[in-house]
């Protein structure tokens, strides 16, 4: 969620400061602050809103120094006011923090009682009362910010700057990811790697429980119970054009347009970039003596594996089941020690997701993460990581890393198919082929960005929207109205069309948008029938299918949109393109903000 970022170097740090919270603002842009200690002296300066609001208080109230700390805010105790923003300061200590300090009302109540009191609403100013609190009882900075680290439950990572201290920062983590990066007599300190990718690529990763005291000199490390730890130093590769907007108006335009080069990156990564495809997966998949998977994630990633599911059971005749990972964590699944756990994330730090996986963890027999992110704590964590190559993904809908995690499901899906004897070698090379043939007819889903804009024009005015599918494309239709709900705004909901009589069809009148999802598939006839059951009730139509399937059921529907044909199997990582365009150009024709919707945040650390 929100974004750390701290740097001891050898140039004025506001202007570094603020172009790492430029790349970290994804993970939360309620406000954004930053602190420095120019001569010994500590100050700070705070503004609510976007970064721009940071940026032109700077020019106005510059900061100078060259050690400081800056906070990009995603809210979660207090309002986004600049009273909450952060650094939050308490005497001679100021400190960002990300997570949440599950025991801050006893510490609160405890500090009061000492005459610390607080002035914002927040979880994070306890943090910097304690250490205040330490010093003023004659510890040094880093005596104060060891017992004030032995006190927080919770999730957190943190950053300390301490007033009279040129060369100090302390940094720790605990449940949330944290990086130190090592430069020329400078160092430097970032929630990740990108944030710290134009100042440096030599990144070490602090693991849980571990902090960290920092000087220009270097970075000690220490582990929970304060022993000195060694942590590798790794060089990180960060491709900077897939972390510009490279000509395009917002992020998730040029995100949702890579997807053809993405998917086929992917493909050659784990296919081979010969005529005939081979499967090139890590060794240790293999899903023989495999009894059944459980595929867990968030939002759009749970979508990828529901997804997935059809695939597993109909192509590898695998058991699959699927869980949004914030009801398995706390559901205390049985699971069977013969089968395997998926765990699905882009930013492979998903709080949820991480606890479940830490629950898989002992009982089954191997789990297993597909990720964009390969050096996330999910990654890490998991016996078994397959990358799925989207490249760093920025606009806070996902697109690029769903159709690239479908890609990458789906090669998991083939293999299990193999390893179980369902597939022979042809059948799994036919599929194979499917696969590479995508990006191809991605790029004529992609020409349609121009009708799929008119068509915006008319849904931005709808108050309510529904999406329609069957088999596979249920999942894609809840990921359509998951994608139009966060950046338009607009209330939309996903159904599977043979449950729309169960209920939902006592919302169809002719103000209601109903877009449906179907490639003429073996169940095309039976979604066509539910369509004609809401066109009968004035429900306005949008048959997104292929030519075959307009020609024999766009008559009387209110618009058309016709990609090319795909095979059955795998047309939600088709469907997906005119799903996700359809979101973006509402969200444009509504003038809302496309790459950072309100209230969410691209990286979701927090419960
Ligand atoms: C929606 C979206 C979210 C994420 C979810 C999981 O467009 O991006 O629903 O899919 O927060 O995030 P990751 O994949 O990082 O675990």
């Amino acid at each position: 969620m929100c974004g750390i970022v701290g740097v001891l170097g050898n140039h004025e740090a506001a202007p570094l400061l603020v172009e790492a919270l430029k790349r970290l603002e994804y993970r939360g842009y309620d406000s954004a602050g930053i602190a420095t200690v120019n001569g010994g002296r500590l100050d700070r300066r705070r503004a609510v809103g976007k970064l721009v609001n940071l940026s032109d208080l700077l020019v106005h109230e510059p900061l100078a120094g060259k050690a400081g700390i800056g906070h990009t805010r995603w809210a979660t105790h207090g309002a986004a006011t600049v009273t909450n923003a952060h650094p939050h300061r308490a005497g001679p200590v100021a400190v960002v923090h990300n997570g949440i300090i599950e025991n801050f009302r006893e510490l609160r109540e405890e500090l009061a009682a000492a005459g610390y009191v607080q002035e914002s609403q927040t979880d994070t100013e306890t943090i910097a009362l304690l250490a205040q609190m330490h010093m003023a009882r004659g510890m040094t900075p880093v005596e104060a910010a060891r017992e004030t680290l032995k006190r927080l439950h919770g999730a957190f990572a943190l950053c300390f700057l301490f007033d009279g201290e040129d060369d100090l920062m302390i940094a720790a983590r605990k449940g949330s990811p944290l990086a130190i990066g090592h430069g020329k007599g400078e160092m430097f300190v970032g929630s990740d790697a990108i944030a710290l990718a134009p100042m440096t690529d030599r990144i070490t990763y602090l693991e849980e429980g571990d902090w960290a005291v920092i000087t220009r000199a270097g970075a000690e490390i220490f582990d929970a119970a304060d022993r000195r730890a060694n942590r590798a130093e790794t060089r990180i590769q960060i491709d900077q054009a897939r972390v510009e907007k490279a000509g395009y108006k917002h992020f998730m335009a040029k995100e949702i347009a890579e997807q053809p080069v993405v998917i086929a990156d992917a493909l050659k990564h784990y296919t081979g970039g010969g005529v005939n495809p081979a499967l090139h997966l890590p060794e240790g998949v293999d899903f023989s003596g495999v009894d059944r998977i459980t595929m867990v994630a968030c939002g759009t990633a749970s979508f990828a594996c529901h997804v997935a599911k059809y695939w597993f059971e109909q192509i590898a005749g695998l058991p699959a089941e699927i869980d949004i990972a914030s009801e398995f964590r706390y559901r205390e699944p049985p699971l069977s020690d013969k089968s395997w756990a998926i765990f699905v994330s882009q930013s492979g730090e998903t709080a949820d997701t991480l606890a479940a996986l830490r629950y898989a963890k002992e009982r089954v027999a191997k789990v297993v993460s597909v990720v964009n992110v390969p050096t996330s704590s999910i990654a890490r964590e998991s016996d078994l990581s397959l990358p799925i190559l989207a490249g760093v993904e920025v606009g806070v809908a996902s697109t690029k890393a769903f159709t690239c995690q479908l890609t990458v499901l789906a090669l998991l899906a083939i293999k299990a198919g193999l390893d179980r004897g369902r597939l022979d070698a042809e059948a799994a090379r036919e599929l194979l082929g499917a696969l590479r043939n995508l990006p191809g007819l991605m790029n004529h889903a992609l020409a349609l960005s121009a009708p799929i804009a008119a068509i915006a024009e008319e849904l931005a005015e709808a108050q309510d929207v529904l999406f329609l599918g069957r088999g596979a494309m249920y999942p894609l239709a809840l990921e359509g109205a998951l994608k139009l709900k966060e950046i338009s705004y607009i209330h939309a909901e996903g159904y599977a069309s043979g449950e729309l009589k169960h209920g939902p069809i006592a919302l169809i009148d002719a103000r209601v948008p109903v877009i449906v999802l179907a490639p003429r598939d073996g169940l095309f006839d039976k979604t066509v029938s539910n369509m004609q059951e809401v066109m009968a009730r004035h429900g306005k139509v949008l048959l997104i299918s292929d030519a075959a399937g307009v020609a024999e059921a766009g008559a009387g529907t209110w618009r058309t949109l016709t990609l090319p044909e795909v095979p059955a199997a795998f047309a939600p990582i088709l469907y997906a393109v005119p799903a996700q365009l359809l979101a973006y150009h509402t969200a444009i024709a509504k003038g809302t903000d496309v790459d950072q919707p309100r209230n969410l945040a691209k990286s979701v650390t927090v419960e």
